[in-house]
Order: structure tokens, then C-alpha cells, then sequence
């Protein structure tokens, strides 16, 4: 494998409105992550990532761009864009923006344009059908509910939208779209950018012409899951990509791809792939049900090591995944991956090092390293996210007491990733001195930056050392490209690893609250890294305390 810049990185997400709120408005800004640069840094990270903070409505916070080459005067300006990039580069920072191009936003200009002359330039910019009464063009449900076209405003048109109405989707058949979207990409990588995570990339191919799919709900309706599956070609769209943009810069490229095909690794992510590398979502989406949120499987230990232990090896070493536990569209991967009740300082230390040991590239989104937990609801009126609000509607029409709905709501809701980040136990948790967008999580009295920073066994501190151990020289080698060997597969609520190359590393969490054995093939030579202050063993066997995790050198 040719070694690339970024394979030893860790990766940082922002979700800027959620960060810092520099003015008090109440919306976090760039400005409030120049000014939180220092704390990025202490972290130890090398990358950060911005969801999206280009000029938009916000109907999809961000997901939704008006102009690709403006900032959004809630996020700040241009110039504080490249102060970010410049202060971060001081620090040895690089930066990610988000790469929103399957749609863009209906008060963007071109789709204005498509309004006043559908069969101009830019309705070709579009997927628009003409209108018949009482049918839309394909019975596709949109990913945040209802039908996914729309009457074109003030023509007998409609157009294509994968997400919500006011994301409708680009036209990537037209090359003149293509010429648009590149253009944009190296107009931001000139600006010194590290490079980009790709929103939605695989929704970009279509399978035309389009068709009706078999219903999977009684609206009638289908996910666009078998369209996907039957579009053919993404991959010409992506090499253009690639070859007209990153690779000239070498820049880093994540796309956010769900249900790749085995076959498809080595073409997605392997040395001539389109990408750099690609999230894994396999335990996120493990349990998802076609019915909606209210129906999914809840993910147990044995199931999220199965999932981790599926992707890696699907990936071997073809390619770099980069691994999360959670994003800025994920509940919170304490309150997800932890079960019930036993969501503490131990266990999110367990579930951190057990992910970010995974042979690939580690992310960590916003909160994630000082262990912030999901947002209690109490009323569906609290809910901002667009998809949860549907998946509410979903879970109502199914039955479900509005009680029921809630829960079911409150355990996947965009918002959980997306409350204010915790950085004091002061007002707002230190976030605004306004009124913050979105309810700031309760727990920020006792989970908060401040409260961690300078406590050694704090879940902040925890994640300081992984990323020390990371970049250890000594260790730098195996954990970044070494092979991964799962030990004690079988084992119920164990989830153990081997690390393999110059060195051997055996990381073990003990996946529940009791204690529990295992007896080691050789005694070890060294911890590197203990959640405890202690270790029980005569060194081949250790008693593992509950929500134990180890990393030994062997
Ligand atoms: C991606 C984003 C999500 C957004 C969607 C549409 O999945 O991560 O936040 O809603 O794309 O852009
Ligand atoms: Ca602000």
C-alpha cells in the first residue's frame, strides 16, 4: 500500500452551529472555532472537518446550499473562513469542508432559474418531469418522507428531490453541471483546504429512464434503496471527479457511502479508488427497519463487534475506512452502543478505544471526547431535525401512542448529535450568551470540556492518550496500517482484537458490567493503555472489571 498524508491522522467533526457562538446570537460560528483552535489542538487531532457552513436557508442545516461560494453571514464571513484556515494551519490543522452536491437548494440561483425557463440551461440543471395530474413521475419516497417530486413553482413541471423538498437534486448527466461543481471544488482547495467529506456521493447516479418500484410502506410508495441499486455507472462521475479535482491536489476525499457492495472496496477506496476513504456505517445501521425508526432492532455489544469485525474485513487492507461512532445524523454512540443504564466514564472509555484501535482512519465528532449523551425529549415540539419530525409522523400512522412515537424518536434524532457542545458547567454550557438554537443537553452540569480538561482520569484525558498512542512512533506503524485479527470471536460481551506488524497489540473491552476471565496465549509485555487504575492478573489471566478496556503490547 503507498503510504498517503493523511493515513495517520485523526479526524475532528465540527457541526459549526452547534460549536462555539462567538457573538450571542445563539448559533455557533467560525469565529467560536478560531477561538476553541487551541482546544483542537490540546486534543491532539491533525484534521478537522466543518459541516456545512456555506450560504443557505438552513431548511436542512446546511445540507441545503444557496451559493457555494459565500458563507453564511450566521457562520460568519469569507475572511473568517481563511482566518480558520490559516490558524489552523499554525497549528498544524488541516481543514475538511462538506461537499453537498447530489442537491443543492431551491433559493440557490440556478434552480430559480429553472423556475422562470424550466427549458432553458437550467432546468437541464434538474430532474423535472412534466406534471400529470394526481400521479407524480415514480412513486419514490423522499428520505424525509412523502413523495420526492414536487410541482416546479409557476410551471406545469416537477423536479426530483432524494431529501426534502427544498433540496432538489443536481442533474449529474448534464456535463455543464459537472463543469459547475468542479470548478467550485478547486476553487476551495486553492483556498489551502485539506480536502473534502462528500455528502450523499452515491445518490448522484440515477437509474434512468425512471420507473416505478414495488412498495415497501402502504403509502404507496419505495425507498429509494432499489433505484440506487439498479443505477449503473456512478463510478464514470467519480474517477471525472477525482481526476479533475483531489488528485491534483492531493487532497483527502471521505465519502459518505452507505451499502457499498463487497465487490465495489478495491474501486471505492483501493490505491486507484475514487475516494480516499469511506465511512463505515455498518453498525449504525444495524437493526434499520424499512417500516421506520420506531421499528428497528436495538444493536447489542455482540452485534456492534460483529458489524466492526464485518467491515474490516470486507476492507482488509484494500483501502482505509474511516471509522465513527457517531456524526452530526447518528445518536449520540454513548447512549446507542452502550447499553442501557450502563452508560458511564468506563464504558464510553471501553467503546472509544475498542472503535478508534480499528485498522482505519479515526473520527471523532464534537462532544464525542468528553462522553456527551443523548437529549432527553419531553415533547415532540422540542424536535428541529426534519427526519426525526417525519419518522414521529411515521411511528403515529403505524399505531404507536404519541408516548411510544417519542421514544422511538428520541433514540435516533439527528438532534442528539446536534445539541450545543458542552464546554462549562455555566450558562448554556458555556456554548452562547444568548439563547442557544437548540436545547442545550440537561447533563451539562456533569459532563462538560471544563470539568475534564485538567482530571487525568477523565474521558477527555482518555481520548488525549489514544490519540498519543496513535502517534507514538514506537506503536505508530502497527496501529496505523498493521492487520486486525479478531480474538475470542465467540466470546459473549468480549470484544478483543489483535493488531499486527512491527509490533503486536492485543486491544480487549470487556463489553458489560460484570467482571469476566480470559487467559492470554502468552503473558503480555506491557499495558498501554487501562480505563482502570489497576489490572487483575498473574499475567495469562486477567479478571477484566466491567466495561474494562486494555490495550496490551504482546
Ligand atoms: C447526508 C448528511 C445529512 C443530510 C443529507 C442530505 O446524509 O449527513 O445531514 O441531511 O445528507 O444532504
Ligand atoms: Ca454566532
Amino acid at each position: 500500500m503507498t503510504k498517503k498524508w493523511w493515513h495517520d491522522k485523526v479526524v475532528y467533526q465540527i457541526y459549526p452551529k452547534s460549536f462555539y457562538d462567538s457573538n450571542g446570537d445563539g448559533i455557533g460560528d467560525i469565529p467560536g472555532i478560531i477561538d476553541k483552535l487551541d482546544y483542537i489542538k490540546d486534543l491532539g487531532v491533525d484534521v478537522i472537518w466543518l459541516s456545512p457552513c456555506y450560504k443557505s436557508p438552513l431548511a436542512d442545516q446546511g445540507y441545503d446550499i444557496s451559493d457555494y461560494y459565500s458563507i453564511d453571514p450566521r457562520f460568519g464571513t469569507m475572511e473568517d473562513m481563511e482566518r480558520l484556515i490559516a490558524e489552523a494551519k499554525k497549528r498544524g490543522i488541516c481543514v475538511l469542508m462538506d461537499l453537498v452536491v447530489n442537491h443543492c437548494s431551491d433559493e440557490h440561483e440556478w434552480f430559480r432559474k429553472a423556475c422562470e425557463e424550466p427549458d432553458g440551461k437550467y432546468g437541464n440543471f434538474f430532474y423535472l418531469r412534466d406534471k400529470k395530474e394526481g400521479k407524480a413521475p415514480t412513486n419514490w419516497r423522499s428520505c424525509f418522507g412523502g413523495s420526492a417530486w414536487d410541482d416546479l413553482p409557476g410551471t406545469d413541471k416537477q423536479y426530483l428531490h432524494l431529501f426534502h423538498k427544498k433540496q432538489p437534486d443536481l442533474n449529474w448527466e448534464n456535463p455543464e453541471v459537472r463543469e459547475e461543481v468542479y470548478k467550485n471544488i478547486n476553487w476551495w482547495l486553492d483556498k489551502g483546504l485539506g480536502g473534502f467529506r462528500i455528502d450523499a456521493i452515491m445518490n448522484i447516479k440515477k437509474a434512468l429512464p425512471m420507473h416505478d418500484y414495488a412498495p415497501d410502506r402502504e403509502d404507496g410508495m419505495c425507498s429509494i434503496g432499489a433505484m440506487l441499486k439498479e443505477a449503473q455507472g456512478v463510478g464514470e462521475f467519480l474517477t471525472e471527479m477525482r481526476d479533475r479535482t483531489f488528485r491534483k491536489y492531493d487532497a483527502f476525499a471521505v465519502g459518505e457511502v452507505f451499502d457499498a457492495n463487497p465487490d465495489a472496496i478495491d474501486a471505492l477506496i483501493g490505491e486507484d479508488g475514487y475516494f480516499s476513504s469511506m465511512f463505515d456505517f455498518n453498525e449504525a445501521f444495524f437493526g434499520a427497519s424499512e417500516k421506520g425508526w420506531y421499528d428497528a432492532t436495538l444493536i447489542t455489544p455482540d452485534d456492534y463487534k460483529r458489524c466492526c469485525f464485518e467491515s474490516q474485513a470486507r476492507v482488509g487492507d484494500i483501502g482505509f475506512l474511516s471509522n465513527i461512532i457517531e456524526n452530526h445524523d447518528e445518536p449520540r454512540g454513548a447512549s446507542h452502543y452502550i447499553p442501557e443504564g450502563d452508560c458511564c466514564a468506563e464504558s464510553k472509555k471501553m467503546l472509544g478505544a475498542l472503535n478508534f484501535m480499528l485498522r482505519g482512519l479515526p473520527f471523532i465528532f464534537q462532544g464525542q471526547e468528553i462522553g456527551m449523551e443523548n437529549l432527553p425529549l419531553t415533547s415532540i415540539d422540542e424536535v428541529d431535525d426534519i427526519s426525526a419530525l417525519d419518522e414521529y409522523k411515521v411511528a403515529l400512522n403505524a399505531g404507536l401512542t404519541p408516548e411510544e412515537a417519542l421514544k422511538a424518536v428520541s433514540r435516533f434524532s439527528r438532534d442528539n448529535g446536534r445539541t450545543p457542545m458542552q464546554w462549562s458547567d455555566g450558562v448554556n454550557a458555556g456554548f452562547t450568551t444568548g439563547t442557544p438554537w437548540l436545547k442545550v443537553n440537561p447533563n451539562y452540569t456533569s459532563i462538560n470540556a471544563a470539568a475534564q480538561v485538567d482530571d487525568p482520569d477523565s474521558v477527555l484525558s482518555f481520548y488525549k492518550e489514544l490519540i498519543t498512542l496513535r502517534k507514538d512512533p514506537a506503536y505508530k506503524e502497527t496501529i496505523v496500517y498493521g492487520a486486525l485479527k479478531p480474538a475470542w470471536e465467540d466470546r459473549h460481551n468480549l470484544m478483543a482484537y489483535y493488531r499486527e506488524k512491527e509490533k503486536t497489540l492485543l486491544v480487549i473491552g470487556n463489553y458489560q458490567k460484570q467482571e469476566q476471565e480470559i487467559t492470554l496465549p502468552s503473558p503480555y509485555k506491557k499495558v498501554l493503555l487501562n480505563n482502570y487504575h489497576d489490572i487483575a492478573t498473574d499475567n495469562e489471566t486477567i479478571r477484566l472489571h466491567g466495561y474494562q478496556v486494555l490495550i496490551l503490547e504482546m
